[in-house]
């Protein structure tokens, strides 16, 4: 059945940038850059020039801010200059389709593991055993899916010093050739850890309150936008995810806070994943929602919303006025030519997870595109 996508392919202003479609490539992390620097090379720049479209937006996979921000064995970084050389190839390539592309810079904090951080202890906002000691909290090292490791709590001289990590990151992004970066602020990581009371549990002036608790990721936010310009900066938010050992107690609260303080900032946008997903999994049970179209109510800016979209729903949520882009995951994953299937009403390939975060070209660049005489 041939639907009519008609708003998700009609343009949108983000920021400083133009887009002709509504239809998103969501960051992923595929595990694909050349090891043990984590620099992009040639597979990465192939599949992301066959993701790019004309006038559509791609976010970057996560990319970490420096060596002890890893926590994921394959993610590429933006901390040195061998990794800016291999995203200029990827951005390129992109550009070269008439794509947009932004950074999405992280630090996985407490989920991580020695093998990964140059042997230093990972880092979060509070010490919390019961995390490293949870057999369903995973890290992707060397050695396999592994336990992470024992984690310590930040010093408040040391947050400084990661503000820094990303304002730098933010400089080599703009070195890369991006178009603008996105602050990762979602799924468990450094930034929730200490947005979230259920893993922050500090006394001074990064815990506690929601004002104190919000203080890191809007000075993150503010070091991000004395490079690019307000303009040029997102934020992603995963205000219902339980992933990753996440829980607060008043998430309303704080995520209306958070969308408050970054409207005095004003960003390109606010990307937000939606209740339904937990991380990459898509869960049933019904969770105390704060979705899009909460925060449409809080935040006056752009909204891209994420998580468990399909065609239909995409379209419908646009109609709505809830969000103004939709962002695809794992259908970007299995369909590289994603906006035109959409576009066209053409079936969709199937994912799958099985390659998700493997290390070769199978089940990363070697998708089909779309073709008329394909069998069905
Ligand atoms: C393989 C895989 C890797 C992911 N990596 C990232 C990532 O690097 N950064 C991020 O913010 N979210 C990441 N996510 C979450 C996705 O961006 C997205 O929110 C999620 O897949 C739900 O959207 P979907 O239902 O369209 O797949 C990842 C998800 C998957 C499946």
């Amino acid at each position: 059945m041939t639907m009519n996508k008609a708003t998700l392919f009609t343009p949108v202003q983000f920021g400083a940038m133009q887009l002709k479609h509504r239809v998103v490539m969501a960051p992923l992390t595929r595990s694909r850059s050349i090891q043990p620097d984590s620099i992009p090379g040639d597979l990465m720049a192939e599949y992301y020039a066959q993701r790019a479209s004309e006038g559509g937006f791609i976010i970057g996979e996560a990319t970490n801010i420096s060596v002890t921000s890893r926590g994921w064995l394959g993610a590429p970084g933006l901390y040195s200059d061998q990794q800016v050389e291999g995203w200029k190839k990827v951005v390129s390539g992109i550009h070269a389709k008439g794509g947009h592309m932004f950074a999405q810079l992280w630090h996985t904090g407490r989920s991580s593991h020695i093998d990964l951080t140059g042997g230093e202890m990972p880092v979060s906002a509070s010490v919390d055993p019961a995390y490293w000691q949870n057999p369903s909290h995973l890290v992707s090292a060397s050695s396999g899916w592994v336990q992470p490791s024992p984690h310590r709590a930040l010093a408040i001289a040391e947050i400084s010093l990661i503000v820094e990590d990303y304002r730098r990151a933010a400089e080599r992004a703009m070195d890369a050739g991006f178009e603008g970066v996105e602050l990762h602020a979602a799924n468990g990581y450094l930034m929730d850890q200490f947005l979230q009371d259920g893993s922050n549990k500090r006394n001074d002036e990064y815990g506690g309150s929601i004002e104190n608790r919000s203080r890191f990721l809007l000075e993150v936010v503010r070091a991000m936008t004395s490079v690019w310009g307000s303009d040029r900066v997102g934020v992603r938010v995963g205000p219902s995810g339980t992933w990753n050992g996440m829980s607060d107690s008043n998430p309303q609260a704080l995520f209306q806070y958070v969308a408050e303080q970054l409207n005095q900032i004003g960003l390109a946008y606010l990307h937000i994943i939606e209740p339904r997903v937990k991380g990459n999994v898509v869960v049933l049970e019904h969770q105390g929602a704060i979705a899009a179209e909460q925060m449409r109510t809080i935040f006056q800016g752009k909204i891209i919303a994420a998580g468990g979209f399909e065609p239909d729903t995409a379209e419908a949520i646009l109609e709505s006025g809830t969000a103004d882009a939709v962002a695809f995951g794992r259908h970007f994953i299995s369909n590289p030519d994603l906006p035109r299937r959409l576009k066209e009403g053409l079936p969709l390939t199937a994912y799958d997870r099985n390659t998700f975060y493997t290390f070769d070209a199978h089940g990363y660049t070697d998708y089909p595109f779309y073709h008329e005489n394909a069998l069905a």
